[in-house]
């Protein structure tokens, strides 16, 4: 497996689904090798402590080596909570359970998560997992670079865990055909792929074609789809995560090549492991800053809707160019 996952944050409730739930997060952290961050937002405070416990024995019977588990006790918001520990933390991936009628209902904190998350998100649909491994996984694309991030995940975790694919456009049939040939010659490798074109309404679409080829994994980037056209919209994906009775894992990647900002945008790229917030001014003059906020340390996100580069963990706010636009960070991000 290529892109692995170096941190995993899985989030418990302490209820039997959520455990059934972190077997899964176990496997996947086993297999990538990566530290599994066991998060239990309590809403009460006295079994929290025992909760958290009982989830680090059972990762520990589950494989995964003993110093490659933490675990985070808090109270709060579980969805406000859970962005900030993968933020902090710099995880790669938060597993959740998806399913309805949980203690603090796990599936609203998904739905929430699907929105706000600063890294991949993976909800745990209420179906078995007995062999916990996905066998057929369907990848969602429009073409996009968000897409295409997605199917490369997708690719990396078929190849690894020996799934196959099934690969579905929804729009006009011509542009599905060029487009998902040029996704596969790219990413496909010894992958076997099938493909699925489809029209009509994206995500009603996409879990049909979950359906027809007994998916149990939909893989889907963050920004939305809307056929030929690509229109970058979310409501794709959440619907397709608020809806699908499978897993479904939802790829965010904040990292972007250079080459995809243009005069007057912004983003966040890596220089040498460091992640920068980049922003090329209206003159095409590239400004490159830190990307840790002067909080905490969180990683800043760009928003395109304001033109400023958020923070997720407490609200800060930054110009393009690196100067506090709101608290709590109180000084620039440093040019890097
Ligand atoms: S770390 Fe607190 S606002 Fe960024």
């Amino acid at each position: 497996v290529d892109v692995t996952y170096k941190r995993i944050v899985f989030g418990t409730d302490g209820s039997a689904r959520a455990a059934s739930v972190g077997e899964l997060a176990a496997q996947l952290a086993r297999s990538s090798k990566a530290e599994l961050v066991i998060a239990h937002i309590y809403s009460k405070p006295e079994d929290a402590e025992a909760i958290a416990a009982a989830a680090v024995e059972a990762a520990k019977a589950s494989g995964v080596k003993p110093n490659k588990i933490a675990s985070e006790v808090r109270g709060g918001s579980p969805a406000e909570e859970l962005v900030r520990i993968a933020s902090q933390r710099d995880a790669g991936l938060i597993v959740i359970s998806g399913g309805r009628g949980q203690q603090y209902t796990l599936g609203q904190v998904a739905l929430r998560l699907s929105h706000a998350t600063p890294c991949d998100l993976l909800i745990v649909s209420e179906r078995q997992h007995d062999d916990g491994v996905y066998k057929r996984i369907l990848i969602a694309t429009d073409g996009s670079a968000t897409a295409d991030r997605a199917a490369r995940k997708g690719y990396d975790l078929a190849d690894g865990l020996g799934a196959s694919v099934t690969m579905v456009f929804v729009g006009h049939p011509s542009t599905g055909e060029l487009i998902t040939k040029d996704t596969i010659a790219t990413f496909a490798g010894e992958v076997p792929t099938e493909v699925v074109l489809k029209k009509g309404d994206p995500a009603q679409q996409i879990l049909a074609a979950a359906e027809e080829c007994s998916a149990d994994l939909i893989v889907i980037g963050n920004k939305g789809m809307t056929g030929a056209k690509r229109f970058l919209t979310s409501s794709v994906p959440q619907k397709v995560s608020e809806y699908a009775p499978l897993d479904v894992l939802v790829c965010r990647t904040i990292i972007q090549a250079v080459s995809e900002i243009g005069p007057g945008e912004g983003g966040i790229i890596e220089r040498q492991g460091e992640k920068l917030a980049a922003f090329m001014d209206p003159s095409g003059e590239l400004h490159l800053m830190s990307a840790k906020c002067t909080h905490l340390g969180c990683t800043v996100a760009w928003n395109p809707g304001e033109s400023t580069f958020d923070c997720p963990c407490h609200g800060s706010r930054y110009a393009p160019t690196g100067e506090v636009v709101n608290g709590p960070a109180a000084r620039a991000l440093p040019p890097a």
